[in-house]
């Protein structure tokens, strides 16, 4: 795998799993979703894992089976080196929802083995669908033009910077001047800094990436928030960030409450 890896990116090989594969999978996970029935056909039948807000569960006891979600409005990334999309989702009637999702593909069978699910609802991290649709739907995430496109490398290390900066202050995140996050349904411009009393240990990091978009999707875990539950990993949360010409221009974080209420 590493081989390959390594083939890939000398451009020997191609991309491990075409983009447009990647997309019609994970237009199965939006369908499956919408309809409320928790399975797929790209869904591995033998060999699934399912990760809501970090628990292992059984993929039907999941948000994919509590009835229709109505999605209001999506947006995904597509990684095509590690074989993986990242999918932000916003529902604002009935049950309300902001859900990230990562699907994990096995390359050789081109079936979802894997699901990472951050489900934010009412009482999460500043929960608002209303303002997660308002703002998420004002912003530019449109394909950056082949010939200014960031490599994969510089995508990944401007997400690592903006969570590695909240416990290093000597790290300067190199953010474009008016940069923007959407935190749960809140929207703060021309500021993106934000940092933490050490020790900050950010574990569990799940990374897709997509230069096409210039975005990169990282699950990590986030220290102390929740008071209800230990410090560390503590609580399951998620930033997508869009890079342009290196520099950092929206971050999107969504983060779960075990404890509902934690953010107020
Ligand atoms: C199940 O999928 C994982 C990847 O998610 C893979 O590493 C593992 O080998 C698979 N197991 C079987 C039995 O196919």
């Amino acid at each position: 795998m590493i081989f390959l890896l390594l083939l890939a990116s000398l451009g020997l090989v191609s991309a491990a799993c075409p983009r447009d594969t990647l997309k019609s999978i994970t237009a199965e996970y939006l369908l499956s979703l919408s309809n409320g029935t928790p399975t797929f056909a790209s869904l591995s039948p033998t060999n699934l894992t399912y990760l809501e807000n970090d628990q292992p569960i059984a993929i039907t006891s999941s948000v994919l089976s509590k009835g229709p979600v109505k999605v209001d409005f999506s947006r995904s990334l597509y990684d095509t080196t590690l074989c993986a999309s990242y999918t932000e989702i916003v529902a604002t009637a009935g049950h309300a929802y902001v859900i990230g999702t990562r699907l994990s593909i096995d390359p050789s069978t081109l079936k979802v083995t894997k699901i990472d699910s951050v489900v934010c609802d009412d009482g999460d991290w500043l929960f608002n669908a209303a303002g997660s649709l308002r703002y998420n739907k004002q912003e530019n995430w449109d394909p950056i033009p082949e010939a200014k496109r960031d490599t994969r490398e510089v995508i990944q290390a401007a997400g690592d910077a903006y969570i590695n900066a909240w416990g290093d202050k000597s790290i300067n995140p190199p953010f474009d001047a008016k940069c923007a996050r959407l935190e749960g349904g809140s929207y703060l411009t021309g500021n993106c800094k934000l940092t933490f009393s050490p020790p900050f240990v950010l574990l569990n990091k799940r990374y897709t990436i997509d230069e096409e978009i210039g975005a990169v999707d990282i699950f990590h875990n986030f220290p102390f928030l929740d008071k209800a539950i230990a410090r560390d990993p503590g609580t399951q949360t998620n930033n997508m960030l869009r890079v342009e010409g290196g520099k950092i221009k929206y971050i999107h974080e969504n983060t779960v409450c075990q404890k509902k209420g934690c953010a107020k």
